[in-house]
This record gives structure tokens, sequence and C-alpha cells, in this order.
């Protein structure tokens, strides 16, 4: 089983061959430098950059997985596929020069993000889907992007439910109880910043560049292999609320506030403000997940998102999961937990496998830009 997945949802255009869950190519074309100087995300961007950059990305993805041939005639464009992109005239220019030249692939069928997601840029991807399925014959599969989160790490590994997935990311802050395999219920979410988006404020407020995640991992490691201590302790907010809400404009604001009150704000500070915010956020994601995965029994709890990457949150769920007998741990490989093709074919495979797959029809998918996993 070889699937093509395409991933357009937010500011990454991303697209992968996946075969038997085994990954052959994932090509992922970073929107970073685009949006860096607006501090965040601009959808009309995003949409402009996706359409530039989807046929290439395509290519590259085919190429790498030994999949892109060329035919010696092309075939002819139909007017259906011209109907479908007529609305991304950029990209229909591409995909008209270049699409009819190529050798259909041997995939079994094209899985792509439908929501949730920035609703210009889903747009793009969903379309570019449609359209080749149309060129190619083959099945469209529609995912929902906070599935492919949990895929990527699942890959083929049999899970023990009930399963508890916290899914940490630029948009999303979610923890979901996982009864059986696709079967969700969200009893967690943030009613503020999503964790991501506190990592990407509370870096600007250091002077450090968008995305935010990484940076302040940086200052705090450099911290520690400094021998450094910091002299700041920021709450954790929503411990007691009773629920598993989330909420981090509270911690953020504290972090604004405390850099307000010093009067040289130096290197050294940036670092001890860096570790003990990360600190904070690690410490309720922790704590949090905990409750969750003690009142529902858990046997296994996935982590999924972009801020899964983060070492020390990554090395405090290690521990937990130590402390805490009958409980698996699965994590995604730190390079798979931002958004990528690879999750959304992943998150197909698992559905192909387990008879699960929604197929429709190219001429009637849609985004939906608040999807829900249920
Ligand atoms: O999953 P993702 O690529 O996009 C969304 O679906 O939102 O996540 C991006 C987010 C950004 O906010 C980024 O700062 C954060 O993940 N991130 C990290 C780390 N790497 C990425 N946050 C903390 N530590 C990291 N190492
Ligand atoms: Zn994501």
């Amino acid at each position: 089983m070889r699937l093509l997945g395409i991933e357009t949802s937010c500011d990454e255009t991303a697209i992968a061959v996946v075969e038997n869950f085994k990954i052959l190519s994932n090509v992922v074309s970073s929107q970073i430098k685009v949006h860096k100087k607006w501090g965040g995300v601009v959808p009309m961007l995003a949409k402009r950059e996706h359409q530039r950059n989807l046929v290439p990305v395509l290519v590259k993805a085919l190429s790498d997985a030994g999949l892109f041939k060329k035919v010696k005639e092309a075939t002819e464009a139909s007017e259906a596929i011209e109907a479908i992109l007529a609305r991304e005239p950029e990209l229909l220019k591409q995909f008209l020069k270049i699409i009819p030249k190529v050798r259909p692939p041997e995939i079994d069928a094209i899985a792509v993000t439908y929501g949730p997601g920035l609703e210009p840029a889903l747009w793009v991807g969903v379309n570019f889907a449609r359209a080749l399925s149309i060129a190619w014959s083959k099945p469209l599969i529609p995912i929902d992007h906070m599935e492919g989160h949990i895929a990527v790490a699942l890959q083929n590994q049999k899970v023990e439910f009930p399963a508890i997935a916290l899914l940490i990311s630029g948009a999303h802050t979610q923890l979901v109880l996982v009864k059986k395999m696709f079967k969700y219920e969200v009893i967690g979410t943030t009613r503020d910043d999503a964790v991501g988006e506190a990592f990407d404020k509370v870096a600007r407020m250091l002077g450090l560049p968008y995305p935010g995640g990484p940076e302040i991992q940086k200052l705090s490691a450099e911290l520690k292999s400094r021998g450094e201590w910091s002299r700041f302790h920021f709450p954790r907010p929503m411990l007691s609320s009773g629920d598993f809400d989330f909420s981090f404009s509270g911690l953020k604001t504290a972090v604004l506030y405390t850099l307000r009150k010093i009067a040289k704000v130096d290197d050294r500070i940036h670092r001890e403000v860096a570790y003990a915010f990360q600190q904070a956020v690690a410490a309720v994601l922790v704590i949090k997940t905990t409750h969750a995965v003690q009142k529902h029994k858990a046997k296994t709890l996935v982590l999924g998102g972009g801020v899964a990457a983060n070492e020390e949150i990554r090395r405090r769920f290690q521990q937990l999961a130590e402390d805490s007998p009958g409980l698996t741990l699965i994590l995604p490989a730190p390079d798979l937990t931002t958004d990528n093709g690879a999750m959304i074919a992943l998150a197909a495979a698992l559905r192909l496998q387990h008879r699960k797959a929604k197929k429709v029809k190219p001429t009637n998918l849609k985004p939906l830009a608040n999807l829900k996993l249920s």
C-alpha cells in the first residue's frame, strides 16, 4: 500500500510518500521566512506560498521516493481540473506545465488534510489533491490534521486502549481521550493561547525569532550547560481548575511583567526567563495529563504536535511513564512532530488498515477549518 500525503493547513507546504508505514519521502517547504516579520502566520500569505510551492514539493517528494517519471507525450488536461484550480491561478499554471508530462505514479491513494486549519491555506491543498485525483485517477482520502499528529507517533504500533493523546502545537492544545481506534473525545483544550503560541510570544518578548519554541529550548539548555540557575518562578496556571482545560495567557503576562520590572535585561536574564517559562509549561502539561491518565485509567499516552519536540517536555513525560507502571508512552520522532505530509499519509494508512478510510469524490471535498476530532 503506497500513499501520497498532502498537508497545507498552516505554514508548511508538505508532501510525503509512505509505503506500508515506511516513509519513502517527506518534503516540507517551510514558510517561516515569509511569516517571520509578522511574528505569526498570515493566512493570505500562506495561501500564496502554498500555490507557489505545491508543484515543486510534489516533484521532489515523488523523485525522493523513486516515483518521478516523465512521459514522452503530455496528456491533455481536463476542463474539470481547470475548474477546480480556477481560484488558484498560480498553481493552475504550474500544474498545467508539469503534471501532464509526469507519468501517474504507482500510488494507491492521495490523502489530504481537510481541517482543522487556516481556511485559505486548506483550500489550496484540497484543490490540488482533487485535481491530482482526477488527473491520475486515484482515490482521495480526507484526513483530520490532528489525527495526523497522533498517527505519526503511532506509525504501525499496537495501541492499548483507552489512550490519552496530548496534542500541543502552534495552533492547538488538546487532551484527547481515545476510547478505541478513531474514537475520540476532546476532554481538555486551551481557553486562550495554544502552548506553541505561548512559546512563540514569550520568545518574541525576549527578542528571539519565530518560531520561538526551539529558541526557548536552546536558551534553557544553555543555562543548564553553564551551570546557572534561574531566579524566576512563574505560575502554573489551571492546576486546580477541576477540569482538563489549559490557559497560557496569564503565564505569558507574568513573563511580560517580570521583564518590565528589570532595569537591565541582559543575556543571562533571557536564559533565566526562558528556562523558568519552559519549566512552568512542562509542569502544567505533565500534571494535567497525569490527572487525565489517572481518571480515565489510560494504558497508553501519545504526544503529538510541534511542541512535542521539546526536550524538556519529552524528558518529563518519559519520567512520568517510568513512574507509572502499566502506562506506555508513545513519542513521535522529534523531526516528525511539526507539520509534514508523512503524518497525513500515515493517518490514511492506519485508516485503510482498519477499513475506516473515508473515500470521497474529488468533486465533493471541501475543507473544514473548524474540524474537531470526534
Ligand atoms: O505542529 P506545528 O508544526 O504547527 C501547528 O499545527 O500549529 O507546531 C508549531 C509550533 C510552534 O509554535 C513552535 O514554536 C513549536 O511548535 N515548537 C516547539 C519546539 N519546536 C517547535 N515548542 C517548544 N519546543 C520545541 N523544541
Ligand atoms: Zn500541526
